[in-house]
């Protein structure tokens, strides 16, 4: 069993970040639940389903954020989000045709990949996004 549980080391300090986080980690708790409590197909597919869209919302908006602040690591945190978003695209169109290994395939990725991503890669992004609103701020006043 895995740990799915958002804790002080994955604070980027962008509340609705954080939130979106605590979401994802919410729900792939949610789905490891379900695979061990043997849920039927059509409640794991729901739980993968909101899983897939707060993900792609995520990636989507975290990208936005970056570009709008003129990120200079755009490329590389975006390419390690490409590599998330084809790994899901694949285990979500197995999990579609009732393949429940697919889904413990799928919390294993997403519990690697959220802990180094989120730890790295979106505190470094939290800390330049703030930065960059201090910045603004200032000039601001
Ligand atoms: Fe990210
Ligand atoms: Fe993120």
């Amino acid at each position: 069993m895995r740990i799915f549980e958002w804790n002080e080391q994955h604070a980027v300090h962008v509340p609705a970040v954080d939130d979106e986080h605590r979401q994802l980690f919410r729900l792939c708790d949610d789905l490891q639940r379900a695979m061990m409590a043997g849920a039927a197909t059509p409640e794991v597919q729901s739980i993968v389903d909101d899983l897939v869209i707060h993900t792609a919302h995520h990636l989507s908006h975290e990208e936005r954020e970056m570009r709008a602040a003129g990120y200079s690591l755009y490329a590389w945190h975006r390419s390690q989000h490409h590599t998330a978003r084809s790994r899901m695209r694949v285990l979500e169109r197995r999990i579609r045709r009732g393949d429940r290994d697919a889904a413990l395939e799928l919390l294993e990725f997403l519990s690697g990949w959220l802990n180094d991503h989120i730890r790295l890669a979106d505190r470094m992004l939290g800390a330049y996004l703030r930065n960059h609103q201090r910045e603004r701020s200032a000039r601001a006043s």
